[in-house]
């Protein structure tokens, strides 16, 4: 089942996405050289809290922070640590929620240490477009499929990875809720949209392959130790088209 969300609910989701979105742009202002990951979660975590709202991916599933900060050749679930120090030329996804009165945001982002190369900056502008692409399509009428297609359309043209043991998600009084989103697929395939879904979008693309390695219990890295990237926004479903609710 899909929730549909009332306009009281919309309006609380559009709070909690606009924390996260703030939570997410402050990280970025963070991501510089010499900074431990570790910090920025503290600096993630603070904020959250000092807007009334709950850092919601802390203790999910026993999640051991605030965000996710997943570095250079990390895909997602990154744990922020006191070991790792952005050096120059890094890209660094910062994912992070946040929860408030009951309903969630979710978001994500690649930003840049310094210059980066050639490479690294094209995956990102790729991932990012790719991320928008697939937002055109959430609008009412068509199906869950139509986002999946536009994504790998977009990346079609590259010869990147898209990640499929990931995949994007409906959110509202729970962090992940149906349906699955997946980063590629059929059009016209899938549960149809309807307004008033809530559904978060986030393609994560490699470098080279896009195999997955498993780290500890939760980061995900690239098998092939190349870099990857991660875009995601919260979007809400509207007969018009789609709203983007983490943008600021
Ligand atoms: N925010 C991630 C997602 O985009 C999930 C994070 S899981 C957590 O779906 F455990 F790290 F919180
Ligand atoms: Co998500």
């Amino acid at each position: 089942m899909i929730n549909l969300r009332s306009e009281r609910e919309i309006a609380i989701i559009e709070q909690a996405a606009r924390i996260s979105a703030q939570a997410l742009k402050l990280a970025g202002e963070f991501c510089v050289e010499g900074i431990t990951t570790f910090e920025i979660d503290e600096h993630i975590r603070k904020f959250i809290l000092s807007q009334g709202a709950v850092p919601n991916f802390l203790n999910y599933e026993g999640y051991p922070a605030s965000s996710c900060i997943s570095v250079n050749d990390t895909i997602i679930h990154g744990i922020p640590s006191k070991k790792i120090v952005l050096k120059k030329g890094d890209i660094v996804s910062v994912d992070v929620g946040a929860e408030f009165e009951g309903y969630n945001g979710d978001n994500a982002y690649t930003f840049k240490v310094g210059e980066v190369s050639d490479k690294a900056a094209q995956l990102l502008e790729a991932t990012e477009n790719a991320l928008l692409r697939g937002i055109e399509q959430a609008v009412a009428g068509n199906r869950i499929g139509d986002i999946s297609n536009a994504i790998e359309q977009a990346l079609a043209p590259f010869s990147y990875g898209i990640i499929r043991e990931f995949v994007g998600h409906g959110v509202g009084q729970r962090l992940h809720e149906s349906p699955e989103i997946p980063n590629y697929g059929n059009p016209h395939t899938g549960p149809r949209l309807v307004a008033g879904m809530v559904l978060a979008i986030e393609p994560m693309v490699s470098l080279n392959s896009p195999e997955v390695s498993y780290v500890g219990d939760w980061e995900v890295k690239t098998a092939d130790g190349g870099l990857s990237a991660h875009f995601e926004h919260t979007v809400l479903v509207t007969e018009k088209g789609a709203r983007i609710l983490t943008k600021i």
